[in-house]
């Protein structure tokens, strides 16, 4: 569903110029959860934020469930915001005076949903990311696991087929994170309705219980798993 080819990325001019995505490959299938891990500074944020229509690329080409873009500045690819990609933050990004299903809600109004139809929505994403009972909470009344559970909602509400992750679980316990990611593998392996998610991480254990892993090192993505996203790949040993 989604098909990375080629998408470079650099940042400043002349001498100050840093290239930072030097011709990214990579694909994600329907229903697949993907870990991608690197070290920080090495563009998984700008990664991301192309795919989401956020930032356009160099060169190289992105397409999303037929949708092709990459170079498109942010105001030709309104339709990938809207309809294609939702977000999931570190730091959630609740309006902290609204309640759960309002702050669900209100991401559907903005998208031109009627608001009976956004509340019904966002009671049913709610419900389905476990807080059919927190509903009329605000966030400060909620725990981080579960403010990071409404933020997942709302990203789920609009039926878009891919969600993006930046450090999701960076701002939560262990437990929570755990949890998180528990969540992320049902929406993705759901039966009748699957999507596609794509995470950063710097947590090698939640990377590892990913459907797979990608590290992003010199520009370029390259199929992981946990031994060489610790760096520890020159030691001997093939392992499956
Ligand atoms: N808008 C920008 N202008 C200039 N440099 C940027 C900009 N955005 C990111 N960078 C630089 O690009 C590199 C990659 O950043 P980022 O994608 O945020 O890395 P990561 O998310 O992997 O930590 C960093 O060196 C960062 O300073
Ligand atoms: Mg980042």
């Amino acid at each position: 569903m989604l098909h990375v080819n080629g998408l470079t990325k650099s940042f400043g001019f002349g001498s100050d110029k840093l290239q930072v995505l030097k011709g990214i490959d990579l694909e994600l299938k329907k229903g697949e959860l993907v870990a991608l891990m690197g070290p920080s500074g090495c563009g998984k944020s700008t990664l991301l934020n192309i795919i989401g229509g956020l930032l356009p690329g160099d060169g190289g080409e992105i397409d999303l469930n037929g949708r092709k873009y990459g170079k498109k500045g942010p105001s030709s690819v309104v339709d990938v915001r809207r309809e294609l990609v939702g977000w999931i933050f570190q730091d959630f990004h609740l309006l902290n005076n609204l309640s759960a299903v309002d702050n669900v809600a209100m991401a559907l109004e903005l998208s031109g949903v009627s608001s009976n139809e956004a509340e019904k929505r966002a009671a049913n994403a709610l419900e389905k990311v476990g807080l059919g009972d927190r509903m009329h909470h605000i966030p400060d009344q909620l725990s981080g696991g579960q403010q990071q559970r409404v933020a997942i909602a709302r990203a789920i509400a609009g039926n878009r087929p891919l969600l993006l992750a930046d450090e999701p679980t960076g701002n939560l316990d262990i437990a929570s994170g755990k949890d998180v990611l528990q969540l992320f593998k049902d929406l993705c392996h759901d039966k009748d309705d699957p999507i596609s998610i794509l995470m950063v991480t710097h947590d090698p254990e939640l990377a590892a219980n990913a459907d797979r892993m990608l590290l992003l090192r010199d520009g370029k993505t390259e199929a992981s798993d946990i031994r060489s996203a610790w760096g520890l790949d020159e030691e001997a040993g093939e392992e499956e």
